[in-house]
């Protein structure tokens, strides 16, 4: 059942339309629909906030501001720094100011927009920039080092300078929602769309006043999370739930798309200031980074982002003596949150612009550079947080990649083309991936599973991992199929429920099968063995006649599993330790043109290798590398998230904001899995997470188009490109290094 390619388990459901999202369930009778009123100011004080308008007009049946909660005004999740409606103070633009429930979703709407407000205004503070130079942080500043920074000096060359990375709107296909269902003596279901269902349980409970059990929170499928429903979902579940409490029907909160792109927060957008000392072949001696980034009006998890930011900094380079700066800058924004490889992306895209800057500045194959910078063996195998590397395979997979994509004669072929070609310039740009496996938090690391059977020999699966898309589902299934020996088909996957598996942990960090897989397993195990003694006397009977066997003899015929990871540990005061269970590799080359007049950029051919252990099954694991490559390819060259000085989102819709279509894959377009690939570690079958890693190896995408506007000018200097590269970004460069 391992490691066979089967397809989605839904993924018939999803080409029938006939997969049920929230939206898509019954409605029981009397539902209600809701919509929230939101801030038209990115910082002021509210004089005056008059619903009488919204109460009356047509079709509303209630209305809450913050003076009708009955309890707990909160969704931070980590800090209580965020109120679910906002009473005194708004600190972003499209903040919540009061949730209305009317008798259809379009009364709602209009009624939501209805309400007198009166603004004292504030001074936004909108940029990093900004943020910077008032120290104005959501979180205290951290600081990771190592070694001795007087090699800075010392070094034969230094490069130094500022770099950009932008932010990224999740853009899932369903967006966000939450249907609430009273029941008696205070209960309260909740469907909601989120990639955790015991964190909305406890924003949900605490906002009721009611103690978690009251509150079940159901979630089949989402129609895409990528960490844009880790924690951002609790607002709208809250507020359906107390407009539910308040009216005593069931009340739906569906969000329009323009007000979910305004309403919830991105990718975490970066400046970055560096010093970098290296010797004559590009081998780095010491590195002074500084990161800061926009966490928005609150802390949410831009501590946990930020750090991950700091610990893949180094991304495959050993960094001799080094010193991280993170700033987390609070600005009046919304509060920027998860977005797949969780600040990893952003930390790599760092190192990798710096490694090109040296190849530039001495004239060598980036490819070569980069090679040289790698971990290896003691004591070149030791990040700059302390934890040891047990299975750096990335000189082995990047030498297989380059030979695959015979990077080399293209190299060369590429360096041909753009000496007879004036206007037209192609890139060619290997990169290589590792991203440490585990939450950056420690007590996420552990999940449960329930596993029922049924006298009919049909299996209940049931865990605390969501489905999003990724295939966690059916990756669980055939660890379940496998451990129990039985064909696929008898197992049945049921929705995520916290009232079947309690105190789960977000489906996120990329961790979904591993914990859930081996949670389950434990679960299989504990059946197996009550099972046994059935079998063995019965050798050659069906297993429903085995179940049969067990369930007449009176055995349970239903097990909790349990899975915590072993051995990771990290300490935050000194910032050292081993906080990843393992790491995942891949590398990518990718090719460009880009128009030197017009600045438009294509892909032409990618090649991807990428490392999923021994994988779990390989037709998910290729979607998940392919999907997560052009999401990557989309935050590095397209996707431009714009705030105006007043802090105004403007890219707030499709028609603002361009996310990768499919006519924006390659023509050339190869995906492999690393067939040598093994877990070092013994988890779900020696195979490996692969959620976000495939993100990351889009950095080959921004490197060739950085390398072919490095061929517009015979400059040492490093390119200045920002990230996004959009035509708009590329005709800057261009235009920088004439
Ligand atoms: N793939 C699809 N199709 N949809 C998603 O929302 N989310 C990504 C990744 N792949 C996502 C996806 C993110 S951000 C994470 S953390 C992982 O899936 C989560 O699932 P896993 O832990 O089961 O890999
Ligand atoms: Mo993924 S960003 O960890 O939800």
């Amino acid at each position: 059942m391992i490691r066979e390619p089967l397809p989605h388990d839904s993924a018939a459901l999803h080409v029938a339309g006939e997969a049920r999202y929230v939206d898509d369930l019954p409605e029981p009778p009397g539902t209600l629909y809701a919509a929230l009123g939101m801030s038209s100011q990115a910082h002021a004080r509210i004089r005056r906030l008059d619903v009488a308008p919204v109460r009356a007009a047509q079709g509303v049946i209630a209305v809450l501001t913050a003076a009708d909660l009955p309890a707990a005004n909160n969704i931070g999740p980590v800090l209580p720094d965020e109120p679910a409606l906002a009473s005194e103070l708004v600190q972003f633009r499209g903040q919540p100011l009061f949730a209305v429930a009317a008798s259809s979703v379009e009364l709602a709407r209009r009624a939501a927009r209805l309400a007198q407000v009166e603004y004292e205004p504030l001074a936004p503070v909108v940029t990093v920039e900004q943020a910077l130079e008032k120290k104005q942080f959501v979180l205290p500043s951290a600081r990771v080092a190592r070694g001795d920074m007087a090699a800075l000096g010392a070094a034969k060359h230094r490069l130094q300078g500022r770099l950009r990375s932008g932010a990224q709107e999740h853009f899932y296909l369903e967006g966000q929602v939450a249907l609430a269902i009273p029941g008696e003596r205070g209960e309260m279901l909740v469907h909601s769309s989120t990639q955790h269902p015991t964190e909305v349980q406890h924003l949900v409970a605490a906002a009721l006043g009611v103690p978690d059990a009251l509150v079940t929170v159901e979630v089949r499928r989402m129609g895409g999370g990528f960490g844009g429903k880790e924690t951002q979902a609790a607002v709208y579940a809250i507020a359906a739930a107390l407009l539910s409490r308040a009216t005593g029907r069931a009340v739906k909160l569906r969000v329009d798309r323009d007000d979910d792109m305004v309403g919830t927060g991105k990718r975490h957008d970066f400046i970055y200031d560096y010093r970098a000392g290296f010797d004559d072949t590009g081998r780095l001696e010491a590195l002074d980074l500084m990161l800061a980034s926009r966490c928005g009006l609150s802390a949410d998890l831009s501590g946990a982002v930020n750090d991950r930011a700091m610990s893949h900094c180094d991304n495959g380079y050993f960094l001799p003596n080094v010193t991280v700066e993170s700033h987390r800058c609070k600005t009046n924004t919304v509060s920027a949150t998860a977005f797949r490889g969780f600040g990893g992306p952003q930390g790599m895209f760092a190192i990798e612009s710096i490694m090109a800057g040296i190849a530039r500045r001495l004239d060598l194959d980036p490819l070569d550079v980069r090679k040289r910078n790698f971990y290896g063996a003691a004591p070149r195998n030791v990040t700059h947080y302390g934890q040891t590397l047990q299975d750096f395979i990335l000189p082995e997979l990047v030498e297989e990649l380059e030979r695959r994509a015979d990077y080399r004669r293209r190299r060369d072929a590429v360096k041909a083309f753009n000496a007879a070609s004036p206007l037209v310039k192609k890139g060619l740009a290997l990169t290589p991936v590792k991203f440490g496996i585990s939450f950056t938090a420690l007590p996420m690391n552990q999940a449960g599973a329930l596993v029922h059977l049924y006298t009919d020999g049909s299996v209940h699966l049931n865990h605390g991992g969501t489905e999003m898309g990724q295939g966690l589902f059916i990756k669980v299934a055939q660890i379940v199929a496998e451990e129990l020996g039985v064909e696929i088909g008898r197992v049945h996957i049921t929705a995520t429920s916290t009232g079947k598996v309690p105190n789960t942990s977000p489906t996120a960090a990329s961790s979904g099968t591993d914990v859930n897989g081996e949670a389950a397993r434990d679960a299989c195990r504990k059946l197996k063995a009550r099972l046994a003694p059935f079998r063995e006397k019965n050798p050659d009977a069906s297993f429903a006649q085995i179940v049969r066997d067990a369930y007449f003899a009176r055995v349970s015929l239903s097990a909790t599993g349990y899975w915590r990871t072993p051995e990771i540990h990290f300490d935050r005061a000194t910032w050292k330790g081993s906080p990843f269970f393992y790491y995942a590799y891949g590398a990518a080359v990718s090719e460009v043109a880009v128009d030197v007049l017009t600045g438009e950029s294509r892909l032409l051919r990618a090649d991807l290798l990428h490392d999923a252990g021994r994988s779990l099954n390989p037709a998910i694991d290729r979607g998940q590398i392919e999907g997560g490559f052009i999401q990557g390819m989309g935050w590095l060259t397209m996707e431009e998230v714009v705030w105006d000085a007043k802090g105004t989102l403007l890219t707030h819709a499709p028609s603002t904001y361009k996310i990768p279509v499919a006519g924006d894959c390659p023509p050339v377009f190869n995906t492999w899995l690393w067939e040598r690939g093994e877990n070092v570690r013994d988890i779900v079958y020696r195979s490996k997470a692969v959620g976000e890693p495939p993100l990351m190896l889009a950095l080959s995408v921004y490197h060739a188009i950085y390398e072919a506007v490095g061929a517009t000018s015979a400059s040492r200097e490093p390119v200045p490109l920002e990230a996004p590269a959009t035509p708009e970004a590329i005709l800057k460069a261009i235009h920088a290094m004439r």
